[in-house]
């Protein structure tokens, strides 16, 4: 299958990351799927947001769990980045999966849950998910392994990626132990190798944040199964001359 791209936290290099702006650019731009972050209200809404704090994204500050989802939703998202999208919010889960339903993306969901192992996250996600009849096109990913083991557990047929940064021996056979489907992992993790074997053990392998050229490239080459980059916009054009 030819190499997916992922708008990472949507085209957050054009738009402020984790926002409805920056996911309908994703759309725009051609992106195949969307990868965002999600943590949990203090009354356990899903929320798009990277950090466990809302100080760098917004003009509050504070923990995402110390907040209501209304007093989550007065912040504002946008305006840090750029005054053109002043008045952004920090989306619900259930606000962009409404907004995905009938575009043709595949969803990669990261629970970020690895600081912070939010109670009932895996669930409260999963279920949301299945009401609105989502699961087949999402990967949900993680850094924690119980995590992993956790929405194993739920389902079955799930698409989970264990997410990793860091080096770790036998990384495959301890994905796969966890239940994982795939890995995740970061750029200065990909080897042939590596690629080579996850095909052997019919392990998915994606590779983030790829935003320059030369790494587009290499993963187009090595034919990864997907590419989560700030700049779709670049690798799409890439993908399509390969
Ligand atoms: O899911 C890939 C990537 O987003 C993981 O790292 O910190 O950008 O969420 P981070
Ligand atoms: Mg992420």
């Amino acid at each position: 299958m030819k190499t997916e791209i992922y708008a990472h936290r949507g085209s957050s290099l054009q738009a402020p990351e984790n926002t409805m702006a920056a996911f309908q650019l994703a759309f725009q731009q051609g992106a195949q799927g969307i990868e965002t972050d999600v943590q949990l209200t203090k009354d356990n809404i899903p929320v798009l947001i990277h950090d466990e704090r809302v100080n760098r994204t917004t003009d509050g500050k504070g923990y995402v769990k110390d907040y209501t989802f209304k007093q989550l939703k007065q912040l504002d998202a946008g305006a840090w980045f750029s005054t053109e999208f002043a008045g952004a919010t920090i989306p619900s889960l259930e606000e962009f999966l409404k907004w995905i339903g009938g575009k043709p993306l595949t969803l990669n969901i990261e629970l970020k849950n690895n600081k912070i192992d939010y109670k009932n996250m895996e669930t409260i996600v999963y279920d949301l998910l299945r009401s609105y009849d989502l699961l087949d096109r999402t990967i949900l990913s993680t850094f924690n392994p119980n995590s992993v083991q956790r929405l194993r557990r739920i389902s079955q047929h799930l698409n989970c990626a264990l997410l990793r940064s860091r080096k770790k021996r036998q990384l495959i056979s301890y994905a796969k132990e966890l239940g994982a489907n795939a890995i995740h992992i970061k750029y200065r993790l990909l080897s042939k190798s590596l690629v080579q074997q996850c095909k052997q053990q019919r392990l998915h392998i994606r590779v983030y944040t790829v935003n320059h050229p030369k790494q587009i490239l290499r993963c187009l080459d090595l034919d990864v199964n997907g590419i989560i980059t700030d700049v779709p916009n670049i690798a799409i054009s890439y993908s399509r001359k390969v």
